[in-house]
């Protein structure tokens, strides 16, 4: 990461894990060991424990994401969150397009478009997650994937709040599966992506946005990755469950 143009934020992606009081434990585990990071810090947490989560990290430099957010400011949307629901809680992030959304859940680059501008409008900072899948890594049309991606889940986002906004590049083959991007891999996916941000707004733009990897970031890779100077910290799944891996992750993004 280029620490004079950017912070590093390492985020926790929960999934579809803890119950109301497993979480409360956590972010109590979590609490004092987040307390010396200077990198940015936030947990992404389940709906249900959203509230919990806000409660909890009150006063602390913890900040509480949603997992997903609907694009429509409310109505006949049956199971479905707004982002105005999120802010009212305190929530002030939401990954967007998750590859695990868009794999079994029909979420395509228009939808995550949408949700995008939606969360902005709202207040939210979108974290958008893009990524191949290995068929298309191995046909070599990572960028050609990436830059779409990009582009579409974009459209439309100022240059103002595109600064608000993170992206995450997860590539669909790394996650949860113990493979890790090699860190050169993941800076020149990282480099190409702001290399695209560059086109669409302009350098300095381009700049200013936090860039994440995500796709088994752990304590053992953390620090090599991180080291790379447009991989600006981790979107965190299964690390980001255990207290101490969490810890290590938050200490390496200081340094
Ligand atoms: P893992 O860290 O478990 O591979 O998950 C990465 C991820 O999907 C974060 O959003």
């Amino acid at each position: 990461m280029n620490k004079e143009l950017r912070q590093a934020i390492i985020a926790g992606n929960w999934k579809m894990n803890k119950t109301r009081p497993e979480a409360k434990a956590l972010i109590e585990e979590l609490k004092p060991i987040a307390a010396n990071a200077t990198c940015g810090v936030i947990i992404c947490v389940p709906f249900t424990n959203l509230e919990t989560a806000v409660e909890l990290t009150k006063g602390t430099n913890i900040k509480v994401g949603a997992e997903n957010v609907h694009f429509k400011e409310s109505g006949a949307y049956t199971g479905e969150i707004s982002a105005a629901m999120l802010t009212e809680i305190g929530v002030e992030y939401v990954i967007i397009g998750h590859s695990e959304r868009r794999q079994y859940f029909g979420e395509t680059d228009e939808t995550v478009n949408l949700r995008t501008k939606a969360a902005l409008a709202a207040g939210l900072k979108p974290i958008v997650c893009v990524g191949e899948v290995l068929e298309e890594r191995e046909a070599g049309i990572t960028e050609e994937v990436i830059s779409r991606q990009v582009k579409l889940d974009l459209a439309g986002v100022s240059a103002e709040d595109i600064k608000k906004t993170v992206i995450a590049y997860e590539p669909v083959w790394a996650i949860g599966t113990g493979k890790t991007a090699t860190a050169e891999q993941a800076q020149e996916v990282c480099a190409f992506i702001r290399a695209t941000l560059a086109k669409l707004y302009d350098q300095a733009t381009a700049d200013a946005v936090t860039i994440q990897y995500g796709g088994s970031m752990n304590p053992k890779n953390a620090a090599e990755l991180l080291a790379q100077t447009d991989v600006d910290g981790g979107l965190i799944g299964g690390a980001s469950l255990k207290a101490a891996d969490f810890g290590v992750l938050l200490e390496e993004a200081s340094k």
